[in-house]
C-alpha cells in the first residue's frame, strides 16, 4: 500500500466542489510550480497525465499507474501524493509542486546529496523519491533512519538504491541545508 495516495482518487466524476462534471472537458485552475494554469481536462485525466502531457513537466514519472510504486510523487498543497491516483479535476484550486518546481538555478540539496551518495542508477524512481525526501525534511529536519525508511516506504526502486537514498537524506539533515 503506497504511503501517499491522499487525496484518494477513484475514477469518479466529481470535482472538489462536489459538482458533477463531464463527460466532456472541465475547466480547472491550479497553481503548478508557482504559475497559475487554466486548463480544460477530461474527468478521467490524472494529475500525472496532465503534468506530463499538457504541461510538458516530464520529470514526474509514471511507472505502475496504479498507486503501487510512488514514482509519480508530487506535492499537492505541500503534501506528497501519487499523482497517478489523483484526478486533475480534484486539484482544481490547489497548489501543485513537481520536481521541476523544487530547485531554482542550483539543485536542491537533496538532489545534490543523491548525486554525492550514488543514490541514482537508472533514475526512473528518483524524482518521486526526492519529492518524498524533501517533504520529510521540511516536516522533520532531523529524521532518524527509521523515519527516513518510513518516508520512502511506498517507493519502489528497481535498482535497489535504498541504502544510498537513506544516507543522502541523513547527510542533508546533518549538514542542515534544506533549500537551494
Ligand atoms: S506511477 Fe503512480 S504510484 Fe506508480
Ligand atoms: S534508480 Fe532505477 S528504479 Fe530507482
Amino acid at each position: 500500500m503506497p504511503h501517499n495516495t491522499a487525496p484518494h482518487a477513484s475514477r469518479c466524476t466529481q470535482g472538489v466542489t462536489g459538482a458533477t462534471v463531464g463527460p466532456g472537458a472541465a475547466a480547472i485552475r491550479l497553481e503548478v510550480n508557482g504559475i497559475v494554469r487554466a486548463l480544460a481536462v477530461l474527468p478521467s485525466e490524472t494529475l500525472a497525465e496532465v503534468l506530463r502531457e499538457r504541461l510538458a513537466l516530464t520529470g514526474t514519472k509514471i511507472a505502475c499507474d496504479r498507486g503501487a510504486c510512488s514514482s509519480c510523487t508530487v506535492w499537492v498543497d505541500g503534501a506528497p501524493v501519487c499523482s497517478c491516483m489523483v484526478l486533475a479535476i480534484e486539484v482544481d484550486g490547489h497548489r501543485v509542486t513537481s520536481i521541476e518546481g523544487l530547485a531554482g538555478e542550483a539543485l536542491h540539496p537533496v538532489q545534490s546529496a543523491f548525486i554525492e551518495h550514488d543514490a541514482i542508477q537508472c533514475g526512473f524512481c528518483t524524482p518521486g523519491l526526492v519529492m518524498s525526501c524533501v517533504a520529510l525534511l521540511e516536516s522533520h529536519p532531523h529524521p532518524t533512519e527509521e523515519e527516513v525508511k518510513a518516508a520512502i516506504g511506498g517507493h519502489l526502486c528497481r535498482c535497489g538504491t535504498y541504502p544510498h537514498v537513506i544516507a543522502a537524506v541523513l547527510d542533508v539533515a546533518r549538514k542542515g541545508k534544506r533549500s537551494p
